[in-house]
């Protein structure tokens, strides 16, 4: 890539790219995309083989430090992350301020932007110990945070975490384990979940991380900058799409299950349907992730008897729009967001805390970023540029005579 933006910003230039489309914001050696062959690399791994063989732990740590971790390394990892897991008594209070019927996203991103409030510790973003310190709490009690987003919107009581479980079974046992009663949690489950948060653990440069970065140009703290990422990721074009996809699938079966008339309604832009889980700026090519996750959805499904119709409806789907004209010309193939809500909600997760396993999964990834971003010397605050369209001079006329 050359640098224009130094080039052009000599001569008094200025590049308009909505979406950023063709711009690079930064230079990266966490994750590599190749949109046309359908590639996903974690600093060099490919995805497939970190999602059968890898943890999320593993790859969190390989994503935050570049290397996958030793046995040691990883032993040390998890027993700091351990150490982490609870909440600080007042910052749980937080949760009773939130309406029950409140989404779990805003429950989420408030809680972990208050980290900064409780930790105020881990804030400095030039000292190392604190960035390393604010990693860890993060990576630890994001799970805590997220299943409490959860308790609140079933109106059940908190569970503290049990540090003898592995980060996943603990998130599992406070999401949907109850106080004083053993929860056993299905192993089945907990490598499925650990396995969604490796495909979901980074994406290089997408709207949530673009967030985390530009938020920690300013030298704004990891918790805020995350929490920040978190609110972009919400939106049904980027993260939210999990849950959109559940909810389409839902409305085509409960009105008779025609797919084709779906897909026309697409294809006519009616009401400006689209479908869901369906696209991608990068990938012009089958989304390596949502391969992982449709497989993973036929054995999963089977196995803990999820909703069959509804796969069949998303297999109906996949095949109606890849052999039609529209999508192909387009080149829009399933994202990682179309087959995944299908297994949550197999796992008894409910439709609204989808994209807070997006966001769980994500984590490392914008930790990696931010600290990446924070580490290059070349790191200037984010600051776009724009094409004013608006008046020239005008004189100002006084209210009287408006
Ligand atoms: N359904 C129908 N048409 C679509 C879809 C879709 N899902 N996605 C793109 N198109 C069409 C557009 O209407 C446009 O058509 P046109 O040329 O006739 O106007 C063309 O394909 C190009 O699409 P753009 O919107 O320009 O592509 P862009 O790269 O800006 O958008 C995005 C990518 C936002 C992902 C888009 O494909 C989309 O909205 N998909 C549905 C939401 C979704 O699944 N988001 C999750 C993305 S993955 C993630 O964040 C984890």
């Amino acid at each position: 890539g050359i640098e224009l933006g130094k080039l052009l910003s000599a001569t008094g230039y200025t590049t308009l790219d909505p979406g950023f489309v063709n711009t690079a914001s930064t230079k990266s050696a966490i994750t590599y995309i190749d949109g046309d062959a359908g590639i996903l690399r974690y600093r060099g791994y490919p995805i497939e083989e970190l999602a059968e063989r890898s943890s999320f732990l593993e790859v969190s740590y390989l994503l935050i430090y570049g290397e996958l971790p030793s046995a040691d390394e990883l032993a040390a990892f998890a027993t700091r992350i351990q150490r982490h897991t609870m909440l600080h008594e007042d910052l749980k209070r937080f949760f009773d301020g939130f309406p029950r019927n409140a989404h779990p996203m805003p429950v989420l991103s408030s809680a972990v932007n208050a980290l900064s409030a409780y930790y105020q510790d881990s804030l400095d973003p030039d000292d190392p110990e604190q960035v390393e310190l604010s990693t860890t709490r993060l990576l630890a009690k994001m799970p805590t945070i997220a299943a409490y987003a959860y308790k609140k919107s079933v109106g059940q009581p908190f569970l503290y975490p049990d540090n003898s479980l592995s980060l996943v079974e603990n998130f599992l046992r406070m999401t949907f384990g109850f106080p004083a009663e053993p929860y056993a949690v299905d192993p089945e489950v907990a490598k499925a979940l650990d396995m969604l948060l490796i495909l979901h653990a980074d994406h290089e440069q997408n709207c949530s991380t673009s967030t985390v970065r530009m938020v920690g140009s300013s030298d704004a703290n990891l918790f805020t900058s995350v929490s920040a990422g978190i609110n972009a990721l919400w939106g049904p074009l980027h993260g939210g799409a999990n849950q959109a996809v559940l909810e389409m699938l839902d409305e085509i079966k409960a009105s008779g299950g025609d797919v084709k008339e779906f897909v026309r309604k697409v294809k006519n832009k009616e009401d400006g349907v689209k479908l869901m889980g369906f696209g991608h700026r990068v990938y012009r090519n089958y989304d390596p992730r949502a391969a992982i996750a449709k497989k993973a959805a036929d054995t999963i499904l089977a196995k803990l008897g999820g909703d069959d119709e509804l796969l069949q409806i998303a297999k109906a789907l996949e095949e109606a729009a890849l052999t039609d004209e529209y999508f192909i010309e387009r080149k829009l193939y399933p994202n990682v967001d179309f087959y995944t809500g299908l297994i949550y909600r197999a796992m008894g997760f409910p439709t609204r805390m989808f994209t807070v396993l997006f966001a769980m999964g994500r984590l490392p990834g914008w930790i990696a970023h931010w600290r990446e971003m924070h580490e290059d010397p070349a790191t200037k605050i984010g600051r776009p540029r724009q094409i004013y369209t608006g008046y020239t001079e005008r004189n100002y006329t006084d209210l009287e005579s408006r």
